[in-house]
């Protein structure tokens, strides 16, 4: 007697071994999944590969048509027929794409599971942004508007381009610095924005927490481009897709993060993710930049470069974040570099394949040396821009959908 349970959630495929899928049923996007682009199916394939066993090849083809189906947009739920090694086989309704949030506020409460659903999602944009026609119409009549009360040429250039490709209205508000006089101010310019029903608010603010506070007074998906030193979490998912392109994984790999740790958002963002994936997280910095609380976060902690770098496979350096200091944290910019900056003698100690990532702005001759920065065979930085665009375009996606 064939037992059959009818169940609505995901199926965490790495967590459950002793299932595997025997074929997928009313997969009606089969079809459509087929036409996308080679890397996109070769990078799917290569990951259930690794799941589930190399005879597999109809189960695995299964699984990658599901995922490559939801990233068509044709379906959220896909029922599965699943065999369980223990006797009855099953009905299942999987969701594929696992993206719960409502806002993007930081990394800090996203899963492992929604964490690679996005970067899968990236993929395929990064996929589109190759070819001639960069246009996908996956947020088609919404309204964006993205709201920087800080300086940003990179970031809000990149959230308003993935807007625009994916077919979304795009404001840019110009927020001046006296907006910031006084809390209220934000909530006030808030709800008037909310009066324009926006789908989409794109903020960047100087004071940790404002973003967060800012989504709980209106009714549209928010998201964080950074806010004070507490979190970036579209530059962290980047990096992440980066790290996971040029290393083929985003799990047990030694990740140096170096510089100014204490003002960097970008640091935080990234101790969550890849400590979340997993990986072995390395802080590196003079004492004065590096928070007390750093030894509870569960990383290693260098204060000097070349025990820092031992081993790495991935160098992040960090940029002096002056405009969040309150007083002198180094002797000089010289002695900075000279103890500090990544030059070819330090990153000789880490691994040879090692790569070295950077958010930008950069400052040559701080805390990077040009040539380390140009070296197309060491350097990713250009890469990140890149993957930049694809990751916004996935999560303003995402949240759209939410
Ligand atoms: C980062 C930021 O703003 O936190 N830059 C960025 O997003 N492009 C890092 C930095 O400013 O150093």
């Amino acid at each position: 007697m064939v037992g059959v349970l009818e169940r609505v959630g995901e199926v965490h495929l790495k967590t459950q071994p002793f299932w595997f899928f025997l074929r997928f049923r009313a997969c009606r996007t089969g079809r459509a999944a087929r036409s996308l682009p080679r890397a996109t199916q070769g990078h799917l394939r290569r990951k259930q590969q690794k799941h589930f066993p190399a005879k597999e090849t109809a189960i695995r083809r299964s699984v990658a048509w599901c995922k490559l189906a939801f990233h068509r947009r044709c379906t959220d739920v896909i029922p599965t027929l699943i065999w369980r090694l223990s006797g009855a086989p099953f009905v299942a309704y999987t969701a594929v794409m696992s993206f719960r949030a409502q806002h993007l506020l930081g990394i800090e409460h996203l899963a492992p599971d929604e964490i690679t659903s996005l970067l899968d999602l990236a993929e395929t944009y990064a996929e589109l942004n190759r070819s001639d026609i960069k246009h996908a119409e996956a947020l088609k009549g919404l309204t964006q508007i993205n709201m920087f009360f800080e300086a940003s040429t990179r970031t809000q250039a990149s959230f308003e381009l993935a807007g625009k490709r994916l077919g979304a209205d795009v404001m840019n508000m110009q927020m001046s610095a006296s907006s910031l006089k006084k809390g209220e101010t934000l909530i006030d310019t808030a709800l008037t924005l909310n009066a324009m029903h926006p789908d989409l608010l794109v903020v960047r603010h100087p004071s940790s927490g404002a973003v967060s506070l800012l989504a709980q007074k209106v009714n549209c998906a928010v998201l964080n481009a950074g806010d004070g030193r507490h979190e970036h979490p579209t530059q962290a998912l980047l990096d992440a897709l980066t790290i996971r392109r040029a290393k083929g994984r985003l799990h047990r790999l030694t990740i140096a993060i170096c510089g100014d740790i204490a003002h960097s958002r970008v640091a935080r963002s990234n101790i969550h993710l890849l400590g979340k994936m997993e990986n072995r997280v390395r802080l590196v910095g003079p004492p004065t930049l590096m928070p007390a609380q750093a030894g509870e976060w569960g990383v290693e902690i260098a204060t000097d470069m070349r025990d820092g770098l031992e081993d790495a496979d991935v160098v992040m350096m960090l940029r002096l974040q002056k405009e969040r200091m309150d007083g002198a944290f180094i002797p000089s910019e010289r002695e900075y570099f000279h103890r500090f900056g990544l030059d070819a003698e330090k990153l000789s100690n880490a691994k040879p394949d090692a790569i070295v990532m950077h958010p930008g702005p950069m400052n040559r001759g701080v805390e990077i040396d040009g040539t380390i920065a140009d070296d197309i065979n060491r350097s990713v930085i250009q890469v990140q821009v890149v993957m930049g665009v694809a990751v916004r375009m996935a999560a303003m996606d995402l949240l759209g959908r939410n």
